[in-house]
Formats: C-alpha cells, structure tokens, sequence
C-alpha cells in the first residue's frame, strides 16, 4: 500500500526521516512501539436480522403470567388467566381486559398490537375504525371472526392515549400470547403490524421486509407454527396507497390456507 494511504507506512517513513536528521530514535521508538496498534480493519459483514429488541425488565410480572398462562389448557381459561393478572400497570387505567374474540377453536389466529378507545369500552379485540377495515380485508379471502378466525392482541389492556407499549408491558403480557399459540395451535398464525411482528417473532426487521413471506412461529419444546406478517389495518388508513401490499399478503395468506387444506367461507 503506497504510504501515504497506509497510516502504519506513513509513521514508519516519518521515523526514518527524523533518524536522518539526527533525532534520539531511541525516545521516538519507543513512543512508536508503546503506541496502540490500530485495530486490524474487519472484514464487512452483513447485519444480523435478527436481534433481541426488548429490554431486560422486572421478572416478577412476567414470572406471575407464566405461572397463569401455564396453567391454563383451554381460550376460556386462558381469558380467565389474562382477566386475574395483576402484573400489568395498564389493567388499571382501562375500562376493561380485551383478550380475544371468534371461534376458540379457529384454524386461523390474528394478532394484533393493543386495544384502543372503542376496544377498551367493547372489551373486544379490532372493534374500531381498524377492525372494520380488518373484517372487511378477511372477508375478501374467505375469513371471519364468526367462522374462522380468532383475534387477540399482544396487550390486554389499552395504554392511556393510544401510547406505544413500553418493553415491560409487552414482557408482562407476552407468556399469555404465546400460550394462546400454544393451546390453539392455529395452522396459521398472521401478525398484524410491526409490533405484534416483533413481539411474537423476536425480529426487529422492518415489517416491509418481514410481510409478504411465509415465516415459522416457534417456541422452544412446542411445534412450529405456520406464520406471516401483514401490514396492520391502521397503517393502511394512514396510509392507503399500502393496500396494493396488503392485497399481496391477503392473497399468500388465502393461497397458504388452501394448501393447508383449511375451509374458508365462499
Ligand atoms: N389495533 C390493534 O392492534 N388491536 C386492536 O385490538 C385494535 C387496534
């Protein structure tokens, strides 16, 4: 490398033009020698895409909704659980618990992010402007939360304002989403939304990149899950000229369900 680019090459032609004018090399190299080499360059590598988002948070919450979701085997007992959990700070500025709504045995099962102001005063999950929106979307494919489809959130309780859940109420609810997983078993399971994507899926990829492929949902000594993502119904009515997206991820998900032999009403 041409010494002029090479910083090591640079102070060592430096060194040898202060020998030749007659400086004490010995104090000058061993300035040199004591100096921190620059650290060897890295080879480029391609940025993980996967990392753990959430942050370490008060294990005495989440350890009590583990032990509520556990002993739980059935939707109904599993809603029962969710309405006794005490761990989560918003249980106590909501009007109500918003666990799930559609059949609780439903091949199909949607997740969403938190209620909002309609949820919260229905106690029902996707009841507002977006859920709307959300039925309509189902209802192109052949699904509803009358037939097919049981929804839920990743939060049980709206935060005040619509706010964005902090990592300790998704931590303190989570045991409860993943034990809905697990009880239903659902041939497919479709997050709405980039928080419910990240939450369920433990990626922090963008939910551009995340939606539109067919994913696995997997917890440690239970089977995988068919998974996809799909952009939430409240981003598209922000956001309209998205629905061209949407459509793709209705009709993977219709093309998925009719591999996995999964009836729909037509
Ligand atoms: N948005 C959600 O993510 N969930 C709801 O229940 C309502 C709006």
């Amino acid at each position: 490398m041409d010494a002029n680019l090479d910083p090591a090459g640079a102070a060592r032609a430096l060194l040898a033009f202060w020998r030749a004018a007659g400086v004490d090399m010995d104090v000058a190299e061993a300035v040199y020698a004591a100096a921190p080499k620059a650290a060897a360059v890295a080879p480029k590598r391609e940025a993980p895409i996967t990392a753990p988002r959430l942050k370490k948070v008060a294990s005495a919450p989440v350890d009590s909704a583990r032990a509520l979701a556990a002993s739980a085997n059935t939707v109904a007992e599993l809603r029962a659980a969710v309405e006794k959990f005490d761990g989560c700070a918003l249980k106590a500025t909501a009007r109500n618990t918003v666990f799930s709504d559609g059949p609780e045995d439903a091949p199909v099962l949607i997740i969403g992010e938190a209620p909002g102001k309609d949820e919260d005063e229905q106690g029902k999950p996707f009841v507002g402007r977006s859920g709307q929106m959300l039925d309509r979307m189902l209802d192109q494919i052949g699904l509803s939360r009358q037939s097919n489809v049981l929804i839920s959130n990743t939060i049980y309780w709206r935060p005040p304002g619509n706010r964005d859940p902090t990592d300790g109420e998704i931590l303190a609810c989570l045991p409860f989403a993943e034990r809905l997983v697990a009880i239903l078993q659902p041939k497919l399971l479709i997050l709405a939304g980039k928080s419910a994507a990240h939450t369920m899926l433990r990626r922090t990829d963008g939910v551009l990149k995340l939606r539109g492929r067919r994913l696995s949902y997997g917890r440690e000594g239970e089977p995988a899950v068919n998974a996809m993502v799909m952009l939430h119904p409240a981003y598209l009515l922000r956001q309209p000229q998205q629905k061209r997206l949407a459509w793709t991820d209705l009709l993977l998900a219709e093309a998925w369900l009719k591999e996995l032999g999964v009836a729909r009403v037509t």
